[in-house]
């Protein structure tokens, strides 16, 4: 068999992630401090592919350039494939098919977070030898997701985003292919949203009569398009760190696992983990609560924070009522003013969402 390559998606235009993604790629939103893209880098290298493709949007392409650099900070080799217009993720396949050539490839969605790797998946493409694998899993909404209909363990029906759903079972953004998906991706027509939908490519392979895999993930999968999904995310990524203190405690204390990174201080705060605290951030007389990932040089103040995520050098201050279930963007304030005359006073961007007490 061909060496393995993987394509990973970056493209696209995040908009149900509005307005973190006005002014940044949503595969580069953090969960647990970390851009969600590096971890389909991760489990590219872990499972050894070193060969990867990364589709960028113009728009987005060069911020995803200077975070993943050239993937030797983590063990692989990235070839960045610009896209000009995001028609979809089988047209993503197309744009990259000079890179791909005739390899098998693994597909992985850069906003898509898969527990436990793709090992597993490689070993059974390999040893079975199908012209696709795909994952499945049971969702609740299975109307956001393309949907499998399976019939004795085979897949005979893929719809995309269909409005009344066969099947609770959702499509991960986790896919290997072998290079008949090319001939699949030229052979379709464009969706009612205007995409080249990976979905039918695979529905296309299946009509064709060439053997379509169904796996069911075993662990758990989150796709991060909506703030729900970012929270939910980073509460399953938390939910596995291993706590380590390398910043400063002064009168402060840290229940169960948390880390606290370097140059961080904590002045008369608790943290109760889990939770994560970046490098370089202020802590001073509040609480942050479970499932909190306060990015780098974050300053919390006179305020208690749970179930959150802060962007890199977000400030919260004086807050009466605890803030929790909330996504903060790079370098957002929020704080009581002390001005008179008394009032709200905003400067938000657009499509924000604010609930006060
Ligand atoms: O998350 C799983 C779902 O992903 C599957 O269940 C669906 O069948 C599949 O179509 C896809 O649906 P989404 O609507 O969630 O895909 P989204 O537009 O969010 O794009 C997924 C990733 O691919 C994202 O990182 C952006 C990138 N992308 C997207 C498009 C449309 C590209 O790089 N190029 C594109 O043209």
């Amino acid at each position: 068999m061909q060496e393995l390559k993987g394509l990973i998606l970056s493209g696209g235009r995040g908009t149900r992630l509005r307005p973190i993604t006005h002014t940044s790629a949503k595969q580069l939103v953090p969960v647990a401090n970390k851009p969600v893209l590096f971890y389909a880098i991760e489990a590219m290298a872990q499972a050894g592919i070193d060969d990867v493709g990364v589709i960028i949007a113009p728009e987005t392409g060069d911020e995803i350039r200077a975070a993943a650099g050239d993937g030797s900070k983590f063990g692989v080799k990235l070839t960045y494939i610009v896209q000009d217009d995001p028609l979809g993720l089988a047209h993503a396949v197309l744009t990259a098919e000079p890179f791909l050539g005739q390899s098998p490839f693994v597909m992985y969605l850069g906003d898509n977070l898969l527990q436990g790797g793709i090992e597993d998946l490689l070993a059974a493409f390999q040893e079975h030898g199908p012209d696709a694998l795909i994952l499945l899993t049971p969702v609740p909404d299975p109307q956001n997701y393309g949907v499998a209909e399976l019939s004795d363990g085979a897949v005979v029906k893929l719809v995309e985003k269909p409005a009344q759903p066969a099947t609770d079972l959702a499509l991960v953004g986790v896919y290997m292919f072998t290079a008949a998906v090319h001939a699949a991706a030229r052979a379709i027509k464009p969706s009612a949203r205007g995409e080249l939908e990976i979905t039918d490519a695979i529905q296309h392979l299946v009509d064709r009569g060439l053997r379509v895999e169904p796996h069911i993930v075993r662990g758990w999968w989150k796709d991060t398009g909506r703030l729900e999904d970012m929270l939910a995310a980073n509460q399953l990524v938390l939910d596995t760190i291993v706590g380590h203190v390398e910043g400063e405690l002064i009168d402060s204390q840290v229940d169960g696992r948390v880390v606290i990174e370097q140059g961080a201080r904590l002045e008369r705060s608790a943290v109760r983990g889990p939770a994560i605290i970046g490098a370089g951030a202020r802590l001073i007389n509040c609480y942050v609560g479970p499932y909190t990932a306060v990015g780098e040089g974050c300053t919390i103040e006179n305020a208690e924070v749970e179930h959150s995520i802060l962007l890199a050098g977000a400030t919260v201050r004086d807050l009466d009522g605890r803030m929790e279930a909330s996504l903060l963007g790079r370098n957002v304030k929020i704080g009581r003013d002390h001005r008179q005359p008394r009032a709200y006073r905003f400067l938000v961007g657009d499509n924000s969402e604010i609930g006060i007490l």
